[in-house]
């Protein structure tokens, strides 16, 4: 399978592509990012269009869309809410048949899934999901990516995430960790476990590559033999009612200097896809320490965005 198989394929949840497929995706980043550093643009986008929809608001993924299109002579087209008439005015798969016939790709940031996935079936060109209530494919790539830059080998890494594991992000980065035979804990209280639909999920695609799904509500416990301990916001974008509850139900899972030494490993590391509240899902000493490779995971979001765009496109 070569990634120019790719081409035309939209990205709406990891568990649609093949563990090659994603394999194929993260190193083609790799090489993007030595290219981007060693200061070589192409020109491979040029004369091709981008829309851009969000729903909820963005620094990473708006800004890695944009400039990685940008950088590559296409010219992408920011549209928020008050800018289209998207399921107010207009239905869903009206918008997808228009921006389809003027658009090269479009990339969904929102709530519904339902939403990115009528866009992908109406509008007959790539369609990226940029991160809805239940996933955030292109952000696990970036976590990848970032786990490969530090260990090599991602086939048989522990990877533990700390805090509400139901959340998107926790979602897809256990099916990532399935369909590429990393271990994958979750390590949450009992209401903000991983679904069970998706817990299922996940066991059948580490059945075949061999690793292991773990739930548990005891964060130290969890973490022991981690090469990566990642944690994410408690609070999701579009889940601000539940704030007061949630501090107090995940203050045990905050990620401290205590709980990554628990992990026995020196070399693990921190990870969060970050934006990051600082005293909650983590302290300052662990985001800003020496364990903590957040930065370079918020750089890889350009790298592995840009890596879906050529493919998906076909530019490559
Ligand atoms: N990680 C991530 O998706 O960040 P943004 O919300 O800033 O895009
Ligand atoms: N779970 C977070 C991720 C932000 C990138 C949210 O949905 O708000």
């Amino acid at each position: 399978m070569a990634i120019s198989d790719l081409k035309g394929r939209s990205l709406l949840c990891l568990a649609d592509y093949t563990p090659e497929e994603i394999i194929n995706l993260v190193e083609l980043a790799a090489d993007l990012k030595k290219e981007s550093h060693e200061g070589r643009r192409g020109r491979r986008l040029e004369g091709y269009t981008l829309a851009l929809i969000f729903e909820k608001p963005s620094t990473r993924t708006r800004c890695a869309f944009e400039t990685a299109f940008a950088e590559e002579g296409g010219h992408p087209v920011f549209l928020s809410p008050n800018d289209i008439h998207l399921g107010k005015k207009e239905t869903v798969e009206d918008t997808a048949r228009v921006l389809g016939r003027m658009f090269d790709a479009i990339q969904f940031r929102g709530f519904d899934q339902g939403v990115v996935e009528k866009l992908a079936e109406y509008s007959g060109v790539p369609v990226y999901n940029g991160l809805t209530d239940l996933y955030h494919p292109t952000q696990i790539l970036a976590d990848l990516q970032t786990i490969a830059e530090n260990f090599g080998e991602l086939k048989g890494r522990r990877v533990v995430y700390v805090g509400d594991a139901r959340n998107n992000v926790a979602r897809s980065l256990m099916l990532g960790c399935a369909k590429l035979g990393l271990h994958f804990t979750a390590a949450a209280p009992a209401e903000l476990t991983p679904d069970s639909y998706s817990v299922d999920q996940a066991r059948e695609f580490a059945r075949e590559s061999g690793s292991e799904i773990t739930i548990t509500t005891d964060p130290f416990a969890g973490v022991a033999g981690a090469d990566v301990v990642y944690t994410d916001v408690w609070v999701s974008m579009g889940e601000e009612d539940k704030a007061a509850g949630r501090l107090k139900m995940l203050d045990p899972y905050r990620v401290t200097a205590d709980l990554m030494a628990a992990t026995g490993k020196k070399d693990s590391i921190f990870l969060h896809c970050l934006p990051a509240v600082r005293g909650n899902e983590m302290t300052d000493e662990v985001i800003e320490g020496p364990q903590s490779r957040v930065f370079d995971e918020a750089e890889n979001r350009k790298h592995t965005i840009k890596a879906v765009l050529l493919a998906s496109l076909g530019v490559l």
